[in-house]
């Protein structure tokens, strides 16, 4: 069964533009997949974390040495990267800000490193 990862980043709601395009995407693939299913991420509306000492530590840790407070600080973690390996398509709104991603959309990015 095709599956849709579907990522709003904007912190704006009814005014945004980003989000209007990734209603529109989604609107047509579900057209286009009857069968198919679709996992909401907001980042916009529901920003994550921000890197943490505790995030870092954990992160670089060598995964067999890592302490149940470090799987902790991970665990948001492996959710944003299982919902990642569970897609086979990917769409994110990404407003344009000061020449760059917003700094939510790049706390996602680094967050999925582990
Ligand atoms: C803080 C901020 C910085 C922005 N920086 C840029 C920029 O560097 N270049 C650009 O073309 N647009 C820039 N914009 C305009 C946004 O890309 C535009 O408003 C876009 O529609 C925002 O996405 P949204 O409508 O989904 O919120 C900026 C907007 C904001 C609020």
């Amino acid at each position: 069964m095709p599956h849709l990862l579907h990522i709003d980043s904007s912190p704006r709601n009814d005014r945004s533009h980003t989000r209007r395009l990734t209603a529109d995407f989604v609107r047509t693939w579900r057209e286009s997949h009857p069968n198919g299913t679709v996992t909401y991420r907001d980042i916009g509306r529901n920003p994550l974390p921000h890197v943490t000492e505790e995030w870092i530590a954990a992160a670089f840790a060598q995964p067999d040495e890592r302490s149940q407070a470090m799987l902790d600080a991970l665990q948001l973690s492996d959710v944003l990267v299982d919902e990642i390996l569970e897609a086979d398509s990917i769409v994110a709104g990404i407003p344009f800000y000061n020449f760059g991603m917003p700094s939510g959309f790049k706390a996602y990015i680094i967050k999925l490193c582990v």
